[in-house]
């Protein structure tokens, strides 16, 4: 039995999502130190430890507790939340990347009148639970066939009629003489933990994990905005602020008629926002990076 003073997060070893899911590690602060298999790597100065792993069994090692905790795509999730009663897999978090959907193609000559086309069709999928569900929803009733890889290449093969895997670019289905038709299911990485979730000691790391994160991702694009307004253009120049927190508004010594303000922005400042805020009245604007920032 192990612990619970150290909390083991998993992560797919490289590719899509396993990629930027150690950047973001990186970035909130995590280092650690690659082990002689390379398959576990132990933190740094922080009890959290990586397994690097397929990113297909991510879900698995978490329900049977090898990992506690792990970046993964929300299809693999869903897929496995539909199979298993009750949930046994918990989504945390949603990160912001990786973003794709799962989706039905076909082959390019075929003709898409909607979901019914494919009634009585097969259709080769690494997801068959996902599209079961679909399928039925969709009152559609087809041939699931289930196949654990190369799916794109399963209607040249003869194999299936459609296709029903994941599309980020649209690459693979261009390649493969293959055109999306419809989408299944939505997806982008997430932080998944089990279900329910911890009592123990891993609660409060979960916790500080997932802090550091919200930090991290927070970072891309947040600046902070200072400037100066005549009091009565506040309203015009918040109007402009949408995406920032409460801002901060402070009186200027000696002008009765002009305020200072301080905004945190969650998303990008660009010239054209600049140049709008400056026309509803502001001046002075001084725009900077956040170096830190602790959710
Ligand atoms: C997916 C999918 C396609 C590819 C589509 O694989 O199975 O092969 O990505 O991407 P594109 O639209 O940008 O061409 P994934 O990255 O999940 O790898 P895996 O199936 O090997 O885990
Ligand atoms: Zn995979």
């Amino acid at each position: 039995m192990r612990t619970h003073d150290r909390l083991r997060i998993a992560i797919q070893k490289s590719g899509r999502i396993g990629d930027p899911a150690r950047e973001l590690l990186a970035r909130a602060g995590f280092a650690f130190r690659q082990g002689q298999d390379k398959l576990f790597c132990r933190g740094e100065s922080l009890p959290f430890d990586l397994l690097l792993v397929r990113d297909d069994d991510i879900p698995g090692l978490i329900e049977e507790g090898s990992a506690d905790l792990g970046i993964v795509g929300l299809n693999l999730v869903e897929e496995r939340r539909m199979e298993t009663e009750p949930d046994r897999l918990r989504v945390r978090m949603p990160l912001g990347f990786g973003r794709c959907r799962l989706a039905i193609a076909l082959p390019d000559l075929a003709e898409w009148r909607g979901p019914e086309t494919l009634e009585g069709r097969r259709i080769a999928t690494s997801y068959p639970v996902t599209l079961a569900r679909w399928l039925q929803a969709e009152k559609v009733s087809a041939e699931v066939v289930q196949l654990s890889g190369s799916v794109e290449i399963a209607p040249r093969l003869g194999k299936a009629d459609a296709i029903c895997d994941l599309v980020s670019t649209g690459a693979t289905l261009a390649a493969n003489q293959l055109r999306e038709a419809a989408t299944v299911l939505e997806s982008e990485a997430v932080l998944v933990g089990p279900e329910p979730p911890f009592t123990d000691g891993r609660a409060d790391l979960a916790a500080l994990l997932e802090r550091r994160l919200q930090g991290a991702l927070g970072l891309r694009a947040t600046r902070l905005l200072l400037c100066q307004a005549p009091r009565d253009a506040l309203p015009a120049i918040l109007g402009l602020l949408g995406d920032a927190e409460p801002p901060t508004v402070t009186r200027i010594e000696g002008r009765d008629d002009a305020v200072s303000l301080q905004a945190l922005c969650r998303s990008a400042m660009t010239w054209q926002r600049l140049e709008d805020i400056k026309r509803a009245g502001a001046s002075g604007l001084l725009v900077l990076p956040v170096e830190q920032m602790l959710a």
